[in-house]
C-alpha cells in the first residue's frame, strides 16, 4: 500500500436498475446460496425512474466495514452482505491510481476496510424490489473498486447470494436467471436475452398500492410454499420450463399478445401458489384485484391484449403497455378508476416519465375529474370508486444495466473523510 501518510480514500460510484419478473422466481432449493427451483425472466426498469446509487470506498484509515442506506447507518453483519463481501474480496485484483499515488496489492483487500453508502431514488418501503437494485449495485460497485476480472454474468452469481432477484439487475433489457444444476451455484446466474433497445415501444406503469399491513417476507413465504404447497412442484417442473421457452420466443419476436398472456398467467399462478401455501399468503389486496379486472376487461373488449400486468410479493401492480398510445389510454383509465385523495396534486400522483400524462391530454386535476367511464367497466366492481387506494403511479420503460458514475459530484461519500456527504 502507498500514498500520502496513508490518508488516501479511493472510491467508486455506480448506479443500478431494479427489475420486475415476468416469469416469477418463487422457491429455493438452497437457502444459503440462494438457488431457485426454476428459471425466471425479468424486464429491467429505466434507472432514470427507479434505481439505486451506491458509493463504495476504501482507505487504510477506516477501522471497520461500515454501510449507510438512505443516510442511516445499517449493520453489515447479516449473512447475505457477508457472503457478497467475502466472494468479492476473494476475487479482488491489484489496483493502482498513479495520480493519487495509491497502490493496493490484491492481498491487501483482505485487511482493508470499506465504507459504503447507498441511496434508492424511490421509497425503500414501497415494495419495489429495492433489495434487488441495492445488492446488484453493491456487488457491481465493489467489483469496479477492486478491479475484478469477472463479467456481469459472473458478478450476477455473487449478487444472487445477497438477494436472489438482484442477479437479474446486472443487465438491462430482458434478462433470464438460469437456475443452474451445480450444487455450488456456479451456474445459477443471469444472462441478457435482449437489450433495452430491442423492444422500446413498451411502456411500464406501476401503481403503488397503499398497503395496510406488512407483507410476509419473500424468504419466509418461499420457504413455507416449498414445504407445504402441493402445486409448487408442478409449477416448477412442468409449467415454468415451457413458459420460459415461450417467453424467450415472445420477447425475441416482440409478440405482445404472447408476452402479455404469459406474464399475466405466470403472475396469477405465483399468487395461486401463495394461496396454496399453508397457512395461506395473501400479497394482493382488493385494489390489486380491481386493477386486474380493469386490465382484463379492457383487453377482452379490444379482442387482443393491450396491457400485461404482474404482481410481486406485495399489492403493487406493474402494468406493461404495448406502446405509448396504449399507455396514455391506460393512464386515463387508471386515473378515472383510482383517483387521488383530494389533498394530492397531479404532479406527485403521477411521477417518472410525465410525457405519458401529456399524451393522455391530462394537465391538471380538473382534467382528471373530467375523465369519464370507458364502456367496458360499466356495472363492474370498478364502479366502486374510493379515493386514495393507489398512493401514486410511476411511468417508466425498459431500461439499461449498471453504470459507473465517473463524475465525483454523484458520490455519496466525502472524498476526504470517506463519510456520508
Ligand atoms: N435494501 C434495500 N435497498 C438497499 C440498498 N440500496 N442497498 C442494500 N440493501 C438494500
Amino acid at each position: 500500500m502507498g500514498g500520502d501518510a496513508e490518508k488516501w480514500v479511493l472510491m467508486v460510484t455506480a448506479r443500478t436498475p431494479t427489475n420486475i419478473a415476468v416469469i416469477k422466481y418463487w422457491g429455493k432449493r438452497d437457502e444459503t446460496l440462494i438457488l431457485p427451483i426454476n428459471d425466471s425472466i425479468s424486464v429491467t426498469l429505466d434507472p432514470n425512474h427507479l434505481c439505486t446509487t451506491t458509493t463504495v470506498s476504501v482507505s487504510p484509515s477506516f477501522d471497520q466495514d461500515r454501510m449507510w442506506l438512505n443516510g442511516k447507518e445499517i449493520s453489515l453483519q447479516g449473512g447475505r452482505f457477508q457472503s457478497c463481501l467475502r466472494e468479492i474480496r476473494a476475487r479482488a485484483q491489484d489496483v493502482e491510481d498513479k495520480k493519487k499515488g495509491i497502490k493496493i496489492n490484491k492481498e491487501d483487500w483482505q485487511k482493508l476496510n470499506l465504507h459504503i453508502a447507498s441511496y434508492n431514488n424511490f421509497p425503500t418501503a414501497a415494495g419495489l424490489a429495492s433489495s434487488a437494485a441495492g445488492l446488484a449495485c453493491l456487488v457491481f460497485s465493489l467489483a469496479k473498486l477492486m478491479n475484478l476480472k469477472e463479467d456481469n454474468s459472473q458478478l450476477s452469481a455473487i449478487a444472487r447470494q445477497g438477494s436472489g432477484s438482484a442477479c437479474r439487475s446486472l443487465y438491462g433489457g430482458f434478462v433470464k436467471w438460469c437456475m443452474g444444476k451445480e450444487e455450488n451455484g456456479s451456474d445459477s446466474l443471469a444472462v441478457q436475452l435482449a437489450d433495452e433497445k430491442h423492444w422500446d415501444d413498451l411502456v411500464i406503469i406501476i401503481a403503488v398500492v397503499s398497503a395496510r399491513q406488512k407483507e410476509t417476507s419473500s424468504t419466509s413465504g418461499m420457504r413455507d410454499t416449498v414445504v407445504t404447497s402441493a402445486l409448487i412442484d408442478h409449477r416448477a417442473k412442468e409449467v415454468v420450463p415451457k413458459r420460459i421457452v415461450e417467453m424467450e420466443d415472445a420477447i425475441q419476436k416482440k409478440d405482445f399478445p404472447s408476452f402479455a398472456r404469459l406474464a399475466c398467467t405466470d403472475s396469477n399462478q405465483f399468487h395461486a401458489v401463495c394461496l396454496d401455501t399453508y397457512p395461506p399468503i395473501f400479497y394482493m389486496n382488493d385494489t390489486s384485484h380491481r386493477i386486474i379486472s380493469c386490465v382484463e376487461k379492457w383487453n377482452r373488449a379490444e379482442g387482443t391484449p393491450q396491457v400485461a400486468y404482474t404482481f410481486d410479493a406485495g399489492p403493487n401492480a406493474v402494468m406493461i403497455a404495448r406502446d405509448r398510445k396504449t399507455a396514455a389510454s391506460l393512464l386515463q383509465r387508471l386515473l378515472y378508476n383510482f383517483p387521488p385523495q383530494s389533498d394530492v396534486d397531479l404532479d406527485s400522483y403521477v411521477i417518472g416519465d410525465k410525457s405519458i400524462l401529456q399524451d393522455a391530454g391530462i394537465k391538471d386535476m380538473k382534467d382528471v375529474e373530467g375523465l369519464t367511464a370507458t364502456p367496458e367497466v360499466k356495472d363492474s366492481i370498478l364502479s366502486e370508486k374510493s379515493k386514495g387506494d393507489v398512493s401514486y403511479f410511476i411511468c417508466t420503460r425498459p431500461g439499461g444495466g449498471p453504470v459507473v458514475l465517473a463524475d465525483e459530484s454523484h458520490a455519496l461519500l466525502d472524498s476526504v473523510t470517506g463519510l456520508p456527504k
